[in-house]
């Protein structure tokens, strides 16, 4: 079929269009041109090439500059980027200030986005520093998978704070039937927090305060606020709302049997919770609803010999461990649950396995040497079973 007069009209209309694109790009190419030239005479420092090229091209100074911080406020850009692209426009206006007499209006633009940039880049290192101190405390996790959607809400990311929960709750209250032991991995959302999953599981309004409720959100929608500085320094400690919150949740608090009334500390300053466990200071829930917690305590120690030279051995009680966590969560997969059969290593526990799982995390950390490494030979309990170095196997 020949074409007719009005499809012709239509195919020079979009070579017309295509040329100006082909136009456009190609003012852009000569563009990219100046920049690229000035940052190759800065960086060469060759002075009288640049004063060149500034008086050459005086007519797309303005051009330049703008295109520049256009580019640097591009969301996307990192903070160095746009400060790179920012530190260009801001000598591209100075020079052009200097050899072409121009007037200060570009250069002041310039200089008052960088201020800005700075100010909003140490803020934002200095909120990261606040949640730094937030998560020194152990077990004290900011959770945020869903840290844009609350911004713009205006509300903050979450601290969930352990020490708090496991004054009133054992490990296996909530690890694992609740919360899987591992960050992020319970996609944890709003939602099912006010189906009654979740946190919601207590936070309903029943076991502990409701978060449906306005004036809650804050409570746990706290990391930078000053609503977190108890959580993060201790401060929400207090005996008797300890003794109501535990009344409240059936479990038991008594701070008359704490030496000297006070939480007992470990050496760096945290919460010792062997000892509120040897003064029967409290005595944390083992199930959420009051039923008989099935697997039960084992009561056996092992002794694990220590392949080290200058430390001494490691005593392991089952029973402090099978009263906090339930026997699943170490057997059968961080440790085979048979006598030598597991190896333990140090390097394994930085990366967060073997013992390190919870030691380092919410469990006192390993950098605290001496609070394992402490048995010697003397005062072994009765029947403890040895885990001898040259005859166990590697860890799993
Ligand atoms: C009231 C509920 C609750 C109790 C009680 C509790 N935890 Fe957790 N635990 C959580 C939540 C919530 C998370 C984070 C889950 C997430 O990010 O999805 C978590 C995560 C963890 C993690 C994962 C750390 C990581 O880096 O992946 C460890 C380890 C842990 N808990 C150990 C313990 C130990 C040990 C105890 C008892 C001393 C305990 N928890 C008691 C709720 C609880
Ligand atoms: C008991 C603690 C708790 C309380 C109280 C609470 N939240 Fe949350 N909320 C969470 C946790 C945990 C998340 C998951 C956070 C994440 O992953 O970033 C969350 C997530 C959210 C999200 C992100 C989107 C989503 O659906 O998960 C919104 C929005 C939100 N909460 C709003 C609120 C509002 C509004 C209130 C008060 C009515 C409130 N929250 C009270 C714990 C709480
Ligand atoms: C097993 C029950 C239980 C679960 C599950 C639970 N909490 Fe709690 N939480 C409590 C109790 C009890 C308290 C003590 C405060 C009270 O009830 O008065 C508490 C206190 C807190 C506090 C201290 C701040 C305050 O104002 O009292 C925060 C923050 C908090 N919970 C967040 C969470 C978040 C976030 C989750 C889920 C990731 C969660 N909790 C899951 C029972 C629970
Ligand atoms: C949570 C308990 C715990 C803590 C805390 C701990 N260790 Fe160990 N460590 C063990 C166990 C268990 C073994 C295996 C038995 C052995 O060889 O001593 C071990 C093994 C070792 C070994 C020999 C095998 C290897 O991996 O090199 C050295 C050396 C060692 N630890 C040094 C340290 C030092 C140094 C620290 C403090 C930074 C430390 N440990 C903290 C439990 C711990
Ligand atoms: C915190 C981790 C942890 C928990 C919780 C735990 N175990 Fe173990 N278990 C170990 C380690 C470590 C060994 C030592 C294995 C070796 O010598 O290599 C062990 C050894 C054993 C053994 C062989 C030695 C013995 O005691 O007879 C059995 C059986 C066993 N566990 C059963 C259990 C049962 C049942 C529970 C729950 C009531 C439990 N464990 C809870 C870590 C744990
Ligand atoms: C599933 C979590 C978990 C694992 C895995 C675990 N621990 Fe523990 N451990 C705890 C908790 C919880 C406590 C109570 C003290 C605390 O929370 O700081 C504890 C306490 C201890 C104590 C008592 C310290 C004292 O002051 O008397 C020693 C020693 C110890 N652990 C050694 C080990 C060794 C060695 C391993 C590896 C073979 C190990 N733990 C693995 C959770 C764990």
């Amino acid at each position: 079929m020949r074409p007719t007069i009005s499809s012709i009209g239509k195919i020079a209309l979009i070579i017309t269009l295509l040329v100006d694109v082909w136009h456009i790009s190609y003012l852009k190419a000569e563009e990219s041109q100046f920049r690229r030239q000035f940052i190759e005479n800065y960086t060469t420092n060759s002075l009288m090439a640049q004063s060149m090229l500034i008086k050459q091209n005086k007519d797309k100074i303005a051009d330049e500059v703008n295109s520049l911080i256009t580019e640097a406020m591009m969301p996307e850009k990192s903070y160095q980027d746009r400060m790179y692209l920012l530190d260009i426009a801001n000598a591209v206006a100075t020079m052009n200030i200097h050899w072409n007499n121009a007037g200060e209006e570009l250069l002041k633009k310039v200089e008052g986005l960088q201020k800005e940039e700075f100010a909003k880049e140490k803020k934002r290192t200095e909120e990261l520093e606040k949640l730094k101190e937030t998560e020194k405390v152990p077990g004290n996790f900011i959770i945020a998978a869903h840290k844009e959607e609350l911004a713009a809400k205006g509300l903050s990311p979450v601290i969930y704070p352990h020490w708090v929960h496991r004054s009133f709750f054992r490990c296996k209250v909530c690890h694992e039937d609740i919360f899987i032991m591992k960050r992020g991995a319970n996609e944890i959302s709003q939602t099912k927090i006010q189906e009654g999953k979740q946190c919601g599981t207590c936070h309903n309004g029943a076991i502990s305060f409701n978060a449906n409720a306005q004036e809650n959100c804050v409570r746990c929608h706290s990391a930078g606020k000053p609503e977190a500085t108890p959580l993060i320094d201790l401060s929400y400690y207090n005996p008797n709302k300890f003794k109501e919150i535990a009344s409240r949740v059936s479990s038991e608090w008594k701070p008359e049997n704490m030496p000297g009334g006070k939480l007992p500390l470990d050496k760096l300053g945290f919460i010792n919770w062997v000892e509120l466990d040897k003064a029967k200071a409290f005595n944390p829930r083992t199930t959420i609803n009051g039923s008989q917690d099935t697997e039960g305590v084992r009561e056996t120690y092992i002794l694990f010999e220590t392949s080290s030279t200058f430390l001494k051995n490691v005593l392991f009680s089952h029973k402090i461990h099978s009263t906090w966590v339930k026997c699943s969560l170490c057997h059968p997969n961080t440790f085979k649950p048979e006598l030598g059969a597991n190896r333990v290593k140090m390097i394994e526990m930085k990366d967060g396995k073997s013992c390190g799982r919870c030691h380092g995390k919410v469990a006192f950390t390993y950098s605290d040497c001496l609070r394992c490494h402490n048995q010697t030979k003397e005062n072994l309990p009765e029947g403890v079973l040895i885990n001898h170095p040259a005859t166990s196997a590697t860890s799993q």
